[in-house]
């Protein structure tokens, strides 16, 4: 049986601004997976998960032998991503062959409740990466990735495939974005490998490894409420007035001193790159008019503040996780005794090591 595990993901910094190419993001692996496994298929091959139940696969005649039937499946993140690994592999001359796709979650609770750790962008890398390996397409990790990207494009356009970074990449990293749209535009027009070997195409994306903070410790609280990523980002774009172009700046300063801090194992500075990054947040919640640190989020960052932390929302905000980092030789019990008083519940993940960005 083949398997493929992807990681789940905390945004650290840069959130938002990471949506415009070349905006640097800072962010980190957990190491809580999303896991693939791809069997030879009976009948049509199928789907199997605990969102889909089973579902069997449709597939229509195309130029190669087989192509999904977009119309029978709700067109998401797996059919996107089986879709156009399909269309990569008749591109490369490999047969096709039926495949069930088992797929388990380690980023929800026992309910199907999800965290907010990223388990679209998981979900799809993890498919990309079992079936590259079912049919033997030789993707590089970095090819992995782009795949994700072309494929998440499809279902959600403004995805800045941070979360796809983090997740096939592990580790603390440092990412921007390549311009989705532009790449969009080429999906419809050109073949995924002249998409990928097109270095043009792909500008503005960067991703690099950060070393873990020095004496520092990560922490991560859930609020229980689900955000809408989706509508939050929405929300941001209608509102790129003249203070935007000042909030991008201002997220790069500060993507950059937190990126200083890392790289020198200087614990002051990462705790104050963090809390300006929870500043920034603020901010353009305030700008928008939309809620991006919630009450409870607020409660979340402050009593790590008080104990001599730093913390912020991760990701869009507006419910699901924060992310707090604390001096080791501190006392995290106050804090998780503090974050438990307030329904907040400590998650307890690590992070991924790296795994390399070739
Ligand atoms: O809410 P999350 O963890 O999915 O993160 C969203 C981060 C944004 O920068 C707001 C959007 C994006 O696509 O990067």
């Amino acid at each position: 049986m083949i398997e493929f595990r992807a990681h789940g993901k905390l945004f650290v910094a840069g959130e938002y601004a990471v949506v415009e190419p070349g905006q640097p993001s800072v962010l980190i692996a957990l190491d809580r997976a999303i896991t693939a496994r791809v069997t030879e298929g009976h009948g049509a091959g199928s789907v199997h998960s605990q969102e889909y139940g089973n579902l069997p696969l449709t597939w229509t005649r195309a130029e190669d032998g087989l192509a999904l039937d977009r119309e029978h499946h709700p067109y998401d993140y797996v059919m996107a991503t089986i879709d156009l690994v399909e269309k990569l592999r008749a591109e490369l001359g490999i047969a096709p062959r039926f495949h069930d796709l088992r797929i388990e979650s380690q980023l929800d609770d026992a309910s199907g409740r999800k965290f907010g750790l990223g388990s679209s962008a998981a979900v799809t890398v993890a498919t990309v990466g079992a079936l590259d390996r079912f049919y033997g397409l030789g993707l590089s990790q970095r090819r992995r990735f782009m795949v994700a990207l072309l494929a998440t494009i499809r279902v959600a356009p403004r995805a800045s495939g941070g979360d796809l970074a983090a997740s096939t990449f592990g580790g603390w990293l440092r990412y921007s974005a390549p311009d989705r749209e532009a790449l969009a535009g080429l999906l419809d027009e050109r073949s995924v490998s002249a998409i990928l070997d097109d270095e043009q195409a792909w500008a503005g994306f960067d991703v690099e490894h950060l070393p873990a903070p020095a004496d520092l410790r990560l922490l991560v609280g859930w609020t229980g409420s689900p955000a809408s990523t989706t509508k939050l980002v929405g929300v941001v774009r209608r509102h790129r007035d003249g203070d935007y172009a000042a909030f991008l700046d201002a997220s790069r300063a500060c993507v950059d001193d937190l990126t200083t801090g890392l790289r020198t194992g200087d614990a002051d500075r990462t705790l104050a790159a963090l809390r300006r990054a929870r500043g920034l947040l603020q901010g353009l919640g305030t700008s928008v008019g939309s809620q991006i640190e919630t009450p409870r989020l607020a409660t979340l960052c402050d009593v790590v503040e008080a104990a001599g932390g730093a913390a912020k929302p991760s990701g869009a905000g507006g419910g699901d996780c924060g992310i707090a980092l604390v001096p080791t030789d501190g006392d995290d019990a106050e804090i998780l005794r503090a974050w438990e008083a307030h329904d907040i519940r400590h998650l307890s993940v690590a992070v991924q090591p790296e795994e390399g960005t070739t």
